[in-house]
């Protein structure tokens, strides 16, 4: 009888090793036409193999990343999924999850394509584990212009206390709450980029690095003025993703969103057109960088495939295709500026002469752990106003997940 048994193709023995699962929290807006122009080049590059859609929503990655820990604890990881480059990164290295791309490297020419700075934050012990699709910017701050033109405001401001008068102005011009603002990882970004603004990169680094004590007075006054700065924001911001802050500046409820260059390509892939970008104010030439990449997990179903797709993912066109959607602009030094919108043409520029200092929330600066005490502890902040508690409870978050000394 066995022989009789009827298959549908795609029920074929071996069907399922043409299948490439792509886990990502790339699912709508700008983010997925990001991935469709990778998925397009990826089409093209191997036809041999399926592209198959792993998304699970949810701004950087607040639902996916628990989803997929719980699968790679469950050894059913996906084909390749998503990680951030830096700290992020390195707790799937530590964790033995990741297969060793090293010889990858070498065999497609990957060696030399990405800035040496990049490659070092891939590296763990000469072994090189993924292969990155971008670098965004984080401290970027998007306004509405015809709000800010009701208002008067004719100008980027480029100190805080520039920011914080026309704030005011606006809250004359009867907008209730210029600064439009979402939850936990959304206020890591605000307070970040605050802290750049009081610290200068140098200090700000060493927050990371364990040079910045997050006991000093100069941390106690970052967080008052940050304090100062949420009653310019939606007291709704705890149940907001970024894509609900962004919908607030779009219908001009709000004039400002502090948010990361994803929001170029979610404001074009939306058709909002009256938008206006700069430097968070203070930050100067400042480049608060994070890099998304992608692995090849052990135990994937189908490592061919997925070498395909990383393949896809590193090369100059799978760059272009999945940047100019993106927001964002290559890893990779040799793809020219040609098809990029506006923006990532002048954050190509920037990137090149910018100071650049990573981001806690998007994985450049602190692993998983710390992440998620400081983004609690900024939502009880949220809630309570508590400047000391704030303080205290980053300066025990650094204590427990930070460099030890
Ligand atoms: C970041 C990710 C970006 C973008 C953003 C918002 O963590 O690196 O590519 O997706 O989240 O979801």
């Amino acid at each position: 009888m066995f022989a009789t048994v009827a298959c549908s193709s795609s029920e074929e023995p071996g069907a399922g090793a043409k299948k490439v699962e792509v886990f990502t929290w790339w699912a709508d807006g700008g983010e997925k036409a990001g991935l469709d122009g990778l998925v397009g080049a990826f089409k093209t590059d191997c036809a041999d193999y399926e592209f198959v859609n792993g998304a699970v929503a949810g701004g950087a990655g607040s639902n996916a990343k628990q989803v997929l820990a719980s699968r790679l604890q469950q050894n059913d990881p996906p084909d390749t999924f998503q990680a951030h480059a830096g700290a992020e990164l390195s707790d799937y290295i530590n964790d033995d999850q990741l297969e060793d791309l090293s010889a990858q490297y070498t065999e497609w020419g990957l060696s030399n394509a990405f800035p040496k700075g990049l490659i070092e934050n891939l590296t763990v012990d000469g072994k090189i584990y993924s292969v990155p699709a971008n670098i965004h910017r984080a401290n970027v701050l998007w306004s509405n212009k015809t709000v800010l033109a009701k208002a008067g405001i004719t100008k980027d401001a480029t100190t805080l206390d520039g920011f914080f008068a026309d704030l005011d102005k606006l809250k004359a011009a009867g907008v209730a709450t210029p600064l439009a603002l979402g939850k936990d990882w959304t206020q890591q970004m605000l307070f970040e980029a605050l802290l750049i603004s009081k610290l200068g990169p140098e200090k700000f680094n060493g927050l990371w690095n364990g040079g910045t004590d997050w006991k000093g007075a100069d941390i106690t006054a970052a967080i008052n003025d940050y304090k100062k700065l949420l009653t310019y924001t939606n007291k709704d911001r705890d149940t907001f993703d970024w894509t609900d802050a962004e919908k607030m500046l779009m219908d001009g409820k709000a004039a400002y969103q502090l948010m990361g260059d994803w929001e170029a390509a979610d404001l074009d892939a939306k058709g909002f057109k009256d938008y206006g970008w700069s430097v968070f104010p203070g930050n100067g030439n400042v480049f608060q960088w994070l890099a998304d990449s992608f692995v090849l997990p052990k135990g994937a179903k189908n490592a061919d495939g997925t070498k395909c797709w990383l393949k896809t993912v590193g090369s100059a066109t799978g760059q272009a295709a999945f940047n100019q959607k993106k927001g964002s602009i290559p890893a990779r030094t040799d793809v020219g500026t040609d098809g990029f919108p506006a923006y990532q043409q002048a954050a190509m520029g920037d990137w090149k002469t910018a100071t650049q200092v990573p981001s806690c929330p998007h994985g450049s600066a602190c692993a998983q752990g710390w992440q998620g005490a400081v983004g609690s502890a900024q939502g009880k902040f949220s809630a309570d106003g508590d400047v000391a508690a704030l303080q205290t409870a980053l300066a025990a978050a650094a204590a427990e997940f930070g460099p030890k000394k």
